[in-house]
This record gives structure tokens, sequence and C-alpha cells, in this order.
């Protein structure tokens, strides 16, 4: 059976708003230790489903059939969940910095503000009238760069906490360089197809 992307993306969604109001519960309740767990789970939830979006297409062309074209398939509604769960996440944010006086320095408040400013167009053009209306070539850029632009940021938080969470952060830097590596690998056949052709 398959489920409707609306169950996907608000189920999705859903389990992420509830583990970050359990981690806050679990980590002292509406304190700032509270707030903060909960706002850390919501991006950690989020992560995999932006990791399965962003290498759709390079398993898809690096091995058809099977659960790789099954996941490129789904691509849309995988992508929109990991918008809504980290809208989820920024929900958390605004309570942590209004309510707990969390700063930030400027560039994290450029590019995580311009990264959610990418997701939610990203999340916006993702359907069938918005894609005409751009023109491919035009969708296809506004993807890819929100793509990279979460991407980075990701890469640099994980790599940043290394060092005092490398039970987490080490699989998530692996799982950010195997997506890197099945980029390469996609790019790499293609261009080997284009020659041969
Ligand atoms: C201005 C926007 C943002 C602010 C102020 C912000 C703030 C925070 C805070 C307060 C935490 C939890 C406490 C901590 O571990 O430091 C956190 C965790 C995290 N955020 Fe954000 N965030 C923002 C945007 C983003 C974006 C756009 C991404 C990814 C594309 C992201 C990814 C993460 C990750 C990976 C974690 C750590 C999760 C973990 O511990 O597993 N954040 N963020």
């Amino acid at each position: 059976m398959r489920l409707p992307t609306w169950a996907m993306v608000s189920g999705a969604a859903l389990i992420g708003l509830a583990l970050g109001l359990a981690f806050t519960e679990a980590y002292g309740g509406y304190t700032e230790k509270g707030v903060l767990a909960g706002t850390a789970i919501t991006a950690r939830w989020a992560f995999p489903f932006f990791i399965a979006a962003w290498s759709a297409s390079s398993l898809a062309k690096l091995w058809p059939g099977g659960w790789r074209t099954a996941l490129l398939r789904r691509r849309r509604a995988i992508g929109l969940a990991f918008a809504a769960n980290h809208f989820v996440h920024l929900g958390f944010v605004v309570v942590a910095v209004s309510q707990f006086g969390q700063t930030r320095p400027l560039f994290v408040w450029l590019l995580g503000g311009g990264a959610y400013v990418m997701i939610a167009l990203m999340a916006l053009t993702s359907n069938n009238a918005a894609q005409r209306w751009l023109g491919l070539a035009r969708w296809k850029l506004l993807h890819a760069t929100g793509g990279w632009w979460v991407l980075v940021i990701f890469a640099n938080s994980y790599v940043s906490r290394i060092p005092i969470k490398p039970a987490l952060a080490i699989p998530a830097v692996a799982l950010i360089v195997l997506a890197l590596g099945l980029r390469i690998a996609a790019a790499l056949k293609g261009r080997v197809r284009a020659q041969a052709a």
C-alpha cells in the first residue's frame, strides 16, 4: 500500500514533535537544558530524511531498480517530511532563543536563516505546478542550491560536535561522506555514459 504524501509528511512531523517534547521532558522539562535537548533531537530526527532525499537520485542512477527506484519515486514526500521536521526544529529554536536567551554568532543566523528560506522555497515548489511555472532549469537550480546549503550546515554542525558527542557525530559525518561519495560516483557514471554515446 502506498502511503499518501500528506500522511507521510504529517506523520513524520508529529513523531518529530513528540520526540522533541519527550526529550524536553526527560532532560529537565521546560528549562534551558530540557528545551535544548528537544531542539537537538528534532534536528537529529530530520537529518536522515534529508540524507535519504538528497541521495535518492544518486542511488537510483548507480543501481537502478528495487528499493533505490522506490526511494526515488517517494523523494518528494521524503523531502517534504524533512522540511516539516526542520520547521519543528525551528519551533524549538524559537523557544530556546526567546525564552532561554540562547545566542549564536551573526554568521549562524545568516546561514541558518538562509537555510530556512531555502527549505521553505523548496517545500513550496515541490509540486508539478510550481515545477512547470519555474521551468526545469530554474527549479533544478533552486533545489540543488538548497540541498547543498542544508548539507553544508549539517556537515558543519556534526563535524563541530565530534569532540563533544563523538558517538553521535561520527556516524552522522560518515553518513554525509557516504552521501557525497554516492553523488560523485553517480556523476562519474553519467559522464562515462555520455562519452560512450
Ligand atoms: C538560525 C537557525 C538555527 C538556530 C538558531 C539553531 C539552533 C540550534 C540549537 C539551539 C540546537 C541545540 C543545542 C545545541 O546542540 O547546540 C541545535 C541543534 C542542531 N541543529 Fe540547529 N539551529 C538552526 C538551524 C539549523 C539548520 C538550518 C540545520 C541544518 C540544516 C540545523 C542543524 C542542527 C543540528 C544537526 C543540531 C544538532 C543535533 C544533534 O545534537 O544531534 N540547525 N540547533
